[in-house]
């Protein structure tokens, strides 16, 4: 039922791009870890997604929309449905300047660090706080990303987002709901590209910043280990990386998922590991913190999938 339903959505003429199924997401997670989606799709242009977008919510089949996969955690049942990448969508232009402002485009799909680097090399101020985060721009902006004191709604004007109509439009960034780690942008909602505005600067200027960024951020976190980046939100007023090392969570480790020794909010997969080894390992953590603080850690990760069928 579901394969003729596939044929059907992901036929010639609906959809260019390219499509795999029952691929592992874990090919596809920063953490390497994830079962399979039933159907991976690729889209290449918009008219390619917009038929998936109606035809998957048509047939009542259940999508999300994936950046590059470094803030999730996806089960090790795998996805139920379709997982939708943008990835074609990468493009990053300036299209206007007004006095000492920049304003620039980036497709949804475009890495966060490719349009860092882009500011950087042209001297343009705003981003460099967010150097050193891994993921898409459409990724960031649906859990504002952030780093130092900077989120990237700072810099954001304007969204251009599908709603699941399938209908484009232009959105004002400042009546987008964004907070801590979040954008209340909904799952079947996706976001297609951003106008940014950045301060002029000097090259050297930016790049001296996103150097000292860059370099706090490799004494401090094991950015070259696979992880998801910080696995709790910070609590009001604490670090959640603080308190899980008082409470003497790093090192802790189950099955392959460790507490990583250099920052206690960053677990880390030492080869292997699974979902729900990771999903056990935040547990025994946050009831640690818990029983030593009273402080219940809230996930900043977000954990999507079906747990493998006993
Ligand atoms: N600390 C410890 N032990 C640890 C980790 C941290 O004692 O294992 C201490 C540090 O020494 C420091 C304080 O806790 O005194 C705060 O640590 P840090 O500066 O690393 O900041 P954080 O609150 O742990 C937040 C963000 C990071 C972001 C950094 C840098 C959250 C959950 N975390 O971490 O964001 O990169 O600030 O600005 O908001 C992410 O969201 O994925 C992420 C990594």
């Amino acid at each position: 039922m579901r394969d003729e339903q596939f044929r059907a959505i992901f036929a010639e003429g609906f959809f260019e791009g390219e499509v795999r199924f029952m691929e592992l997401m874990s090919n596809h997670t920063s953490l390497r870890i994830g079962g399979a989606a039933e159907v991976f799709a690729m889209p290449r242009d918009l008219d390619s997604l917009k038929n998936i977008h109606l035809n998957l919510k048509k047939s009542n089949i259940p999508y999300i929309a994936l950046g590059s996969g470094t803030n999730i955690l996806i089960r090790d049942g795998g996805i139920e449905g379709a997982v939708v990448l943008l990835r074609s969508l990468k493009k990053i232009e300036v299209l206007r300047e007004e006095d000492q402002f920049i304003f620039v485009h980036a497709d949804a799909g475009a890495l966060l660090a490719k349009l860092v680097r882009f500011s950087q090399e042209h001297g343009y101020s705003g981003l460099e706080g967010l150097a050193g985060i891994p993921g898409t721009v459409g990724g960031a902006i649906c859990g504002n990303s952030g780093a130092f004191g900077h989120e990237i709604k700072d810099v954001l004007v304007s969204l251009e987002m599908m709603d699941s109509e399938g209908i484009v439009s232009r959105r004002r960034a400042e009546d987008i709901a964004f907070g801590y780690r979040k954008s209340g942008i909904g799952p079947e909602e996706f976001i297609l590209g951003t106008e940014i505005r950045l301060k002029k600067d000097h090259a050297e200027a930016v790049s001296k910043r996103i150097g000292e960024f860059l370099r706090t951020k490799r004494e401090s976190q094991p950015i070259w280990e696979p992880s998801a980046g910080c696995v709790f939100k910070n609590p009001p007023g604490a670090s959640a990386g603080k308190l899980l090392d008082e409470a003497g969570c790093k090192g802790a480790k189950i099955g392959e998922v460790e507490v990583s020794e250099v920052h206690a909010n960053f677990f880390v997969n030492r080869g292997n590991a699974n979902a729900s080894d990771f999903i056990k390992l935040m547990e025994l953590v946050s009831l640690r913190v818990e029983k030593r603080f009273g402080i219940l850690l809230e996930p900043e990760i977000k954990i999507l999938g079906k747990e493998i069928a006993d």
